[in-house]
């Protein structure tokens, strides 16, 4: 695998949270995925946003919430398996997150999947200081 789809080391994903990065899919602007531990040696990988509203951010910067192996969001309380991203309660249940494929090789993970290129780690640069906020009132 190359350097360049180098995400980061295994030990760098919590164990009862995520670690956020950025991808870009051709000419589009960057996105945010999710990695969250699948097993002790193995990872999941999906887009940083709710079923529910897609605009809201599972992991808003510090690491998506986490109950019994799953991804919790913040906002309505909705529940994902951190194995298949299926919802399995809260608004949007039976909805699926929208996969990355990842692999992990001698401790590092590495983005395999060909839509994507690995940008960088950590949330993408926003001057929206309401980020981590859990309203869903716009204005
Ligand atoms: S925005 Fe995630 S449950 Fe409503």
């Amino acid at each position: 695998m190359a350097a360049t789809d180098r995400i980061t080391s295994l030990s760098d994903v919590p164990d009862s949270s995520t670690f956020c990065f950025r991808v870009r899919n051709g000419n589009d602007d960057e996105r945010e995925a999710i990695l969250v531990r699948d097993g002790t040696d193995d990872v999941a990988c999906w887009l940083n946003y709710c079923q529910h509203f897609t605009h809201i951010n599972l992991d808003k910067g510090s690491g998506a919430p986490m109950r019994d192996g799953e991804i919790v969001c913040a906002n309505h309380g909705a529940y994902f398996d951190a194995d298949s991203g299926q919802c399995t309660f809260g608004p949007c249940e039976g909805a699926y997150l929208t996969a990355i494929d990842v692999a992990v090789d001698d401790g590092v993970v590495y983005l395999t999947d060909e839509a994507y290129e690995f940008v960088g780690p950590g949330p993408i640069e926003t001057d929206d200081a309401d980020r981590t906020s859990t309203s869903n009132v716009e204005f």
